[in-house]
């Protein structure tokens, strides 16, 4: 394989949601150079194929699978669909979400509150509901959700994302409990401001935008979605073996 990865997940199988863009496009090549096999799920169809291709590109192996992640019955035909290719599952990246509209929270509608809800924290529920089962049967694995800083501090008039962020790191340590004994490690990566198509459309792309942003960072610079993935693949081996239940803050200090 020709990759700059160790290859230290030979045989493994990797299921990554948001795959078709910025971190979890990086996450899955980063799997892939560490020679695990990567089943890409995305409601973008083209961009996840595109993926899937930059994976092949590599060496590596891909399924590229349609998944809206807010929908139980997408999230159960794509972990069927994994089992089906690659004949297990022992790493997620539960990592699809929707960014916000800046606005105090009265002015948040039901509708609004409902679908980033849906995606940035029930999307994470369903596809741990789905993905569990496997790795118990198969007698362990690793799943990593995304979180944010949105979800160790509040952000002024981003009250349902900061909710959602929020609760995916009380979901993520609740259910770390739940499978310690299982051999089955659930943690959560808190990005700060990283350079993706998300951070674009919420910084509106100009240079003052993005300058707003950046201001936030003590580093002075965004993180690149490479650097998430470094974190994610991490949690996912078994240097990590002892990482349970953590909300991994990786964001220039954003927070400190
Ligand atoms: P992105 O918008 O660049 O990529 C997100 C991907 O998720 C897209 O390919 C999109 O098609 C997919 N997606 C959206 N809704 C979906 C659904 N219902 N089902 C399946 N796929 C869906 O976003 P980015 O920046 O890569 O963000 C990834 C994750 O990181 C998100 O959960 C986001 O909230 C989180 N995050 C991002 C930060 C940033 O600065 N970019 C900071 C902190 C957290």
């Amino acid at each position: 394989m020709d990759s700059n990865g160790k290859g230290d997940f030979t045989g493994k199988v990797a299921f990554v949601t948001g795959a078709a863009n910025g971190i979890g496009r990086a996450a899955a090549l980063a799997f892939a150079r560490e020679s695990a096999g990567v089943v890409v799920a995305d409601v973008s169809e083209k961009d996840n194929q595109q993926t899937a291709r930059m994976i092949e590109d590599l060496g590596g192996h891909a399924l590229a699978v349609s998944c809206d992640v807010s929908r139980n019955e997408d999230v159960r035909r794509a972990l069927d669909a994994t089992i089906k290719t690659f004949g297990r599952l022992d790493f997620a990246f539960n990592n699809a979400g929707i960014e916000y509209t800046i606005q105090p929270a009265a002015d948040v509608t039901e509708e609004e509150w409902d679908r980033i809800l849906g995606i940035d924290l029930r999307g994470v529920f369903l596809c741990m509901k789905h993905e569990i089962p496997l790795l118990l049967k198969q007698g362990g694995g690793a799943i990593v959700n995304t979180s944010s800083g949105a979800g160790v501090r509040g952000f002024k008039g981003g009250a349902a994302y900061v909710a959602a962020k929020h609760g995916v790191v009380g979901l993520t340590k609740a259910a770390a409990l739940d499978y310690a004994q299982s051999n089955i490690r659930i943690n959560a990566v808190c990005p700060g401001i990283i350079s993706t198509p998300m951070m674009d459309r919420f910084s509106g792309g100009t240079a003052d935008g993005r300058q707003a942003v950046i201001a936030q960072e003590p580093v002075g610079r965004m993180g690149t979605p490479e650097e998430i993935a470094e974190a994610v693949v991490w949690l996912c081996s078994d240097a990590a073996s002892f990482v349970v239940g953590s909300a991994m803050i990786v964001d220039g200090g954003q927070t400190v």
